[in-house]
């Protein structure tokens, strides 16, 4: 794996380390170091740095938007962001010996020449970031400090940082000041420097009467009017007697401080924690953040006591949520589950958030959500399906608002916005800046109305893996039919072609925008939304047919069913126009009359072309003159649909994909993209896999290398990439093994990678969890908890799928495993070592 930075030590799967310090490569550090809990997070920077080139702490509370008005490329834009929040890290020093002068306030890039070790490791089954370090100042003298901090995954209000200063060789006093911090804006992002970011306003600070170890802050967001309060306690809980120590407040402008001056004698640790309590207005049962926060401190137990409870919610959740594989990858995808659960954790169910794209872990992309949560949702519905519905429970809300979108450009049913924040209304820039011209350039990205697609797909799989019937006949049936009728009110016919046809919208692939010198934005017949559109289509009518007649009634009434609808979305989904060329599927109509673009040409001259579109740009030149696509967008038909359901659907709309077909598509697009979205390493190694390709193990590699390495050039700083470390951890669960939940049965058709033949994960089907499933070369071990009441039934595909066959669904071998018990099953056509 061609890795730019030393990745974590592999001899404890569950740490994740770096050796040394190195400003450059800092920022991404703190992102991949980042803490949270769903309701929360916090990056990894060091409590002792403010915002700069090299650092950038940052606490997101998921949710927390606020809108600000920017002037550029000369007009206004306004833009919603998720907010900066106060930081609660600060914790500085510095040192007075009894002889000599007194130190600087302590600083990893000032005292490089002095640290003698700088080390800091992610402990993944505790959920605490930890840190080491020993430094000798220009007097000679040396001072040792570890670190361990904690965003609790109990309680999502607390956070907690333990701080162990021993003086090795000297006497004295340290200094600490320990802070809230409201002087922060969103300045995270470089490309975005030229827009308003001061989000925080009112900032109050004060200090606890009756608990004078405690000072808090508090602000509330300048248009969202969201308050925020955070309080945080610092004590000295070992070392001097607390008479010994100095401790004064510091209240000045917007930081609230106290400053605690404590005895140091060699050899002789010292150890002060702080603990931390965030509230927003945006919470329920609490009187006022304020208060609140006040109070969670008050009763909040020591370090060891928070992280005791800490660690017992982490166990809880790797107990519904693990994944094992060997070496490397395995370590990563270890690392991927992290961050996903500390994004979309159980407390997330109680939220209204959907998926941020970046986490909470930068302020990239601002916190929106886009389709990503297809990356995402199939994951999740396996193990925390009340997350999943959560999230839906997101874009339910905002559907009055889809429906108001449809009808402010003439249409019916659901248009979803491409970026979603607060209210769910179309957050999309209308302009970007391309940092290699400097040019702010119009963003049409907007015109992805396949983000509804993605969401009726994850009504549908929810349904399927959860059997939550009661969502998905009510709530669940209406965003479908919604979308589905969006459809059907964008589809034109086409008398000459005989077929229907969507205009002038852009697909998965951001890089084309139009046709090159078009006087109008967006494509025709862009072959993954037209596929999509028909497959909502059908589920729609599927869905309605099969829905109690009360529930059937409901809806209608509820969105004014009109006579003659569904006979339509059948006409429809059967005669949706797809463009084919040279025997593959087109991207859209048009693509390829492209011109070919010289890859080896660009790549000799520029190295690393994942971005294309804006190399190109900053040419004189146009990405949409080409056939190059960004990431995956006919071959995104390959990620959601079996070959089976793929063939089954192409013959519905009255074309002929065969395996042929299918193959020479795949190679044709694997040719021409340049993956410049980590969706796109992870798409291509699933499709490339299930069509048992060679390259899928290179393409999965980089998936895996996405954040950990970085590879799309300095974006994980900014935020991890969501979608592609969820969609890695899927991969295994469902894309090489093929696993479908179905009518009570799991359904596994795997399609083993020889680079990857052993490993386990555990799921949750409809059942309380912990049904495990080990891939082994050439077999597949199924074990039942003795919890489960049901034995869990499995039918396993007879050999390698065809298209035209269905998969492996309609022939296979079934089996049942009983509870408390396992089963190891020889994988037909495949033989065991
Ligand atoms: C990708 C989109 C994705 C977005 C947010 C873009 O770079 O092209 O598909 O939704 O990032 O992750």
């Amino acid at each position: 794996m061609a890795t730019t930075i030393e990745l974590g030590r592999l001899t404890d799967e569950w740490i994740w380390a770096y050796e040394g310090y190195d400003p450059r490569a800092e920022r991404l550090r703190e992102a991949l170091c980042t803490l949270g809990n769903g309701y929360f997070a916090t990056r990894g920077a060091a409590p002792e740095v403010t915002a700069g080139a090299a650092h950038y702490p940052g606490t997101y509370a998921a949710g927390c938007y606020n809108r600000l008005t920017s002037h550029v490329a000369g007009r206004d834009i306004e833009n919603e962001d998720i907010v900066n929040l106060p930081n609660w890290l600060p914790l500085r020093f510095r040192v007075h010996p009894d002889d000599g002068p007194a130190g600087r306030w302590f600083s990893p890039d000032r005292e490089r020449g002095g640290l003698l070790l700088y080390r800091q490791w992610l402990d993944l089954r505790q959920g605490t970031l930890n840190r080491a370090l020993r430094f000798r100042d220009a007097h000679g003298r040396h001072l040792g400090v570890e670190q361990s901090r904690l965003v609790h995954m109990g309680d999502p209000h607390l956070a907690a940082l333990r701080t162990t200063f021993t003086a090795e060789d000297w006497s004295g006093t340290i200094e600490i000041d320990s802070a809230i911090d409201g002087t922060v804006a969103n300045t995270g992002v470089r490309r975005y420097r030229d827009l308003a970011s001061a989000h925080l306003t009112q900032v109050r600070t004060g200090v606890v009467e009756e608990e004078p170890d405690t000072v808090w802050l508090h602000c509330r967001t300048t248009r969202s009017a969201i308050h925020v309060a955070l309080a945080a306690r610092t004590r000295c809980v070992s070392g001097p007697p607390p008479e010994r120590i100095a401790v004064t407040d510091k209240l000045v402008g917007r930081r609230a401080a106290q400053r605690l001056t404590v005895p140091l004698a060699p050899g002789e640790p010292v150890t002060v924690e702080k603990t931390v309590a965030l509230h927003t207005s945006r919470d329920r049962a609490i009187s006022g953040p304020l208060e609140a926060a006040v109070e969670r401190v008050r009763r909040a137990g020591d370090f060891a006591e928070l992280l005791g409870s800490h660690v017992a919610a982490w166990g809880r959740l790797w107990r519904r949520a693990d994944i094992e594989a060997p070496g490397e990858a395995g370590h990563i995808l270890r690392l991927h589950l992290f961050h996903v659960l500390q994004t979309l954790s159980p407390h997330t169910a109680d939220l209204d958030v959907g998926v941020p794209a970046r986490g909470l872990h930068g302020e990239a992309y601002r916190g929106h959500v886009f389709w990503d949560e297809l990356f995402v949702l199939p994951y999740l519905n396996l193990h925390f399906p009340e997350v999943s519905r959560a999230l839906l429970m997101y874009r339910y809300r905002r559907l009055p608002q889809a429906v108001h979108a449809a009808r402010a450009i003439g249409r019916d049913g659901a248009r979803y916005p491409w970026q979603s924040g607060s209210d769910g209304r179309e957050e999309t820039p209308e302009v970007h800046l391309n940092p290699r011209s400097g040019r702010w350039l119009p963003d049409h990205s907007r015109l992805q109305h396949h983000v509804g697609s993605a969401i009726a797909y994850n009504v549908w799989r929810y349904g399927q893996a959860s059997g939550d019937t009661e969502f998905l006949h009510t709530k669940g049936a209406e965003m479908l039919v919604q979308i589905a009728r969006f459809w059907a009110d964008s589809a034109v016919f086409d008398a000459s072609m005989g077929r229907y046809r969507i205009l002038g919208v852009v697909g998965p692939d951001e890089y084309h925008e139009g046709y090159p010198d078009a006087d109008r934005p967006g494509l025709d017949d862009n072959a993954y939304t037209n596929v999509t559109a028909a497959w909502v289509l059908a589920r729609a009518l599927e869905l309605t047919r099969e829905l109690p007649a009360s529930r059937r009634e409901d809806l209608y009434d509820r969105i004014d069913m009109r006579p003659g609808e569904p006979e339509m979305w059948d006409d429809i989904s059967r005669r949706l126009h797809v463009p084919f060329h040279r025997g593959v599927v087109s991207q859209f109509e048009g693509y390829g009359e492209l011109a070919e673009l010289d890859w080896v040409a660009l790549r000799e001259r520029h190295g690393d072309i994942r971005r294309l579109d804006r190399i190109l740009e900053a040419d004189g030149d146009s990405v949409n003159r080409y056939q190059a696509s960004k990431q995956a967008d006919v071959l995104m038909l390959g990620y959601l649909f079996t070959p089976g359901d793929l063939g089954r659907l192409f013959g519905r709309l009255g074309y002929d994909l065969d395996e042929a077909t299918w193959r020479r598509t795949v190679d044709y697009y694997l040719a021409r993209t340049s993956h410049g979205s980590t969706l796109s390493g992870l798409v291509h190694a699933w499709v490339l896999a299930r069509a048992r390709h060679r390259d899928a193990w290179g393409q999965l590699q980089e998936a895996l290398a996405s954040d950990v390495a970085d590879i799309q050039g300095g974006t994980t700083a900014e935020g991890i990439h969501l979608g592609a470390m969820a969609g890695t951890l899927d991969l295994l669960q469902r894309g090489l093994t093929g696993l479908e939940t179905r009518d009570g049965v799991l359904w596994m058709d795997p399609a083993p990678l020889p680079e990857l033949s052993e490993y386990g994960f555990s799921l949750r089907y409809q059942s309380d969890g912990g049904i495990q499933v080990r891939m082994k070369p050439g077999q597949l071990w199924v074990g039942v908890p003795p919890w489960e009441e049901e034995p869990v039934r499995v039918q396993l595909a007879r050999g390698s799928p065809r298209p035209e066959a269905g998969g492996g669904q309609l022939d296979g071998i079934g089996f049942e495993v009983a509870p408390g018990e396992d089963r190891l099953m020889p994988l037909p056509g495949h033989t065991a070592p």
